[in-house]
């Protein structure tokens, strides 16, 4: 691996990937791409035309009441897509497929986390006509309790049908949803109310992690006692409390207030004709955090969204009929929303769903649901195979996996060494791997390999997805040349995108349209190689300058874990009077290993070797585990402040595992 020099101004990208993975010549064949060539020439025509491109594509994909009369209208940073058409996620998702062969399909199996004494979990299989009648049912009992169009719905439930039953009633009427995930606390729950001014809350008594329960209600109830400094209710626009029963735990039901799920059924018919709502009615709000400051409310819209998810979805998991396709985020994040639930279904494609972590009780839960339900397609993160990677190829190996064919992965760049081993172990070197990167932000999945068409190289999210537009920039807004690295920005608005922060318009603008002239900014740093592949290294906040160079943090990790003794690892900057800024790294190991000064050593001469000496760590760590969010994403913000010896501030709550952050502490030497 060699070294690129790039200018003074933009960071230098150091690691050099120089394996190449082209499609079989057996899938290409079947799939809806089938060459570089066609996916070469309709990406051109997409981006050379796209007005005619989505035009086309929304009147293909989409099933709608009244058609829209214009494409777009673009004032920015506010997008209008589709303008004049009247149509419905609910019926663009179910009851498109009820006179179609696939009603009686399997839309969602669900698997429930396994009991505690190692049983295997609940198993419920939905159709899409009884997900049609389960959401139609709760659709009305929605209505029964006074939601209407355009009122915001807080669903905070564990990862069940009920979930996604819930998404698409609110979908249905044309209420706007707001997922949040079940692993945050009261404290986020009253903001997320208090910031999007929902009038319901769907909740459970409890849910399952690991064989404990998560008491939900509970902590709606005490996010709904919460006050300002003032004594005011943060959370007083709640009208009503939907609750599940799901654990059976005992829990206060607030008369007036809180009705059961169950119960309300018996009070309404299946029969609910799908709303007719504006091709830019508010579809859905996801809270996102920031680095700092208050979570930002993302605002999704109808039609312009479930195109981006539908089409994505079929193009690049190549989704066919016979497909099981199985994405094991949560529905509380975005990947949740646009890859388990709206693209999928849109596609009538059948989806697993699985409520419990993959070490539970064993760490071979994946293996097994794989080979339980012959999963065709998986989607999952670089986070969960790293730790796949730590437990040990003995877990995949003990299941037969020759059912995949595609698999996925996003969050966070991928290590190559992490790629190679969920293109070997997992895939048996036959599936190919689709890194795709896109954000809550961005709505679908932006720059990605398609299955049957791009060559791939590990560690790359590869080329942009139909009618996208990416680009490489410097500070002035100017495109870099090949293999340097600068700023991601997307030079052209798409069907998919936020069309705002809620109640925010000014931070919409500030964040993501004002620091390139007329792009949207994503806030990642990039550099395109040779071939014109994107390599996202990280945030920009993440792109460290050390003794004048600016290296991304993602390139010294992936060298790290290349290393065999290395399991994850994560890397911040610490201040440091002679280089500016000194690397930082946090290092677990592989099961086994131990962890010895002459590893230490070791560890540095290595990412030396693989990446530059400017890149030696001045600092390794080891640690049993890294500080996460509870979707998986280290938390730099903590690690930095550990690094540097500062005392442990900010919001925590997010946070998995804190007993981490006092090992990293001490583990200095
Ligand atoms: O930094 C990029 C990283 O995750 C960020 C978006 O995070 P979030 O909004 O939580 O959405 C996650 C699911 C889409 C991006 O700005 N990211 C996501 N996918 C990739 C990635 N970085 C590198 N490669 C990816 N495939």
């Amino acid at each position: 691996m060699s070294k690129s020099v790039g200018p003074a101004n933009n960071f230098e990208s150091l690691l050099k990937e120089t394996r190449v993975f082209k499609p079989a010549k057996e899938f290409a064949a079947k799939a809806h791409i089938k060459s570089f060539a066609q996916y070469q020439r309709m990406w051109t025509e997409s981006v050379k035309q796209p007005e005619k491109f989505w035009a086309k594509q929304a009147t293909q994909e989409l099933v709608w009441f009244k058609p829209f009369t214009k494409v777009f209208q673009w004032k920015e940073p506010n997008a209008k897509w589709f303008t004049g058409g009247k149509l419905n996620v609910s019926s663009n998702c179910l009851d498109r497929w009820l006179d179609t062969d696939l009603a009686n399909k399997a839309a969602l199996i669900w698997e429930g986390e396994p009991a505690t004494d190692g049983k295997p979990g609940e198993e419920r299989v939905l159709t899409f006509k009884q997900l049609h009648r389960e959401v139609c049912r709760f659709a009305n009992v929605l209505k029964r309790n006074g939601i209407q169009k355009g009122d915001r719905v807080i669903i905070y439930l564990p990862m069940v049908p009920e979930a996604a039953i819930a998404m698409l009633a609110c979908t249905r009427v044309g209420a706007v949803h707001s997922v949040i995930f079940g692993g945050f606390s009261a404290q986020s729950v009253a903001d997320r109310i208090q910031d999007s001014g929902a009038k319901m809350v769907i909740t459970a008594d409890g849910g399952y992690r690991r064989g404990a329960v998560v008491p939900l209600k509970k902590n709606v109830d005490e996010a709904l006692r919460i006050t300002d400094a003032k004594g005011v209710s943060l959370t007083q626009t709640i009208q009503k409390v939907v609750v599940l029963r799901r654990t059976w735990n005992e829990i206060h039901i607030e008369e007036g207030r809180d009705v059961w799920w169950h119960r309300e059924l018996e009070y309404v018919s299946s029969h609910c004709p799908a709303e007719k709502l504006d091709s830019e009615a508010p579809l859905f709000i996801l809270y996102t955090s920031g680095s700092t400051g208050k979570p930002k409310g993302i605002l999704h819209t109808t039609a312009g969204y479930l195109l981006g998810a539908k089409m994505t979805s079929k193009y690049v998991f190549d989704l066919r009929p016979e497909d099981v396709y199985w994405c094991t985020a949560d529905v509380g994040w975005v990947t949740g929303h646009s890859y388990i639930v709206y693209g999928p279904l849109a596609n009538g494609t059948t989806c697993v769903m699985y409520e419990g972590a993959p070490n539970w009780p064993e760490p071979d839960r994946f293996w097994r649901i794989i080979a339980k339900y012959g999963v065709t397609v998986l989607y999952t993160a670089p986070t969960a195979i790293r730790a796949f990677m730590k437990w040990g190829e003995e877990w995949p190996n003990k299941h037969d996996l020759s059912s995949l064919r595609v698999l996925g992965t996003v969050g966070e760049p991928i290590n190559p060494e992490a790629w190679m081993w969920y293109h070997r172990v997992i895939g048996g070197g036959r599936c190919p791997i689709v890194d795709t990167w896109w954000q809550t932000e961005t709505g679908s999945i932006m720059i990605t390999p398609l299955p049957g068409a791009t060559p791939l190289k590990p560690g790359t999210a590869t080329l942009p997805f139909f009618g996208i537009l990416p680009e490489v920039v410097d500070d002035a807004g100017k495109a870099v040349p090949r293999n340097t690295g600068g700023k991601l920005v997307i030079r052209k608005p798409w069907p998919s995108m936020l069309r705002g922060i809620w109640g925010d318009p000014e931070r919409f603008k500030a964040t993501y349209w004002s620091e390139v002239k007329g792009s949207y900014f994503t806030g990642d740093g990039c550099r395109q190689d040779k071939d014109g592949y994107f390599w996202i290294v990280g945030r920009i906040d993440d792109v460290l300058n050390v003794a004048g160079h600016r290296i991304g943090t993602a390139e010294v990790e992936s060298a790290l874990v290349s290393h065999p003794s290395v399991a994850e690892a994560a890397v911040v900057g610490r201040p440091d009077e002679l280089k500016g800024q000194a690397l930082v790294c946090f290092v677990t190991l592989k099961t086994g290993q131990a962890a010895t000064h002459e590893l230490k050593a070791e560890l540095r001469n290595h990412v030396g070797k693989e990446i530059g000496p400017v890149a030696k760590p001045d600092d390794v760590r080891f640690a049993d585990a890294l500080p996460k969010t509870r979707s998986g994403k280290i938390m730099r913000r903590l690690l930095k402040q550990v690094a540097s010896g500062m005392e442990i501030k900010g919001d925590t709550t997010t946070l998995e595992d804190l007993s981490v952050l006092a090992q990293l502490a001490t583990a200095e030497d």
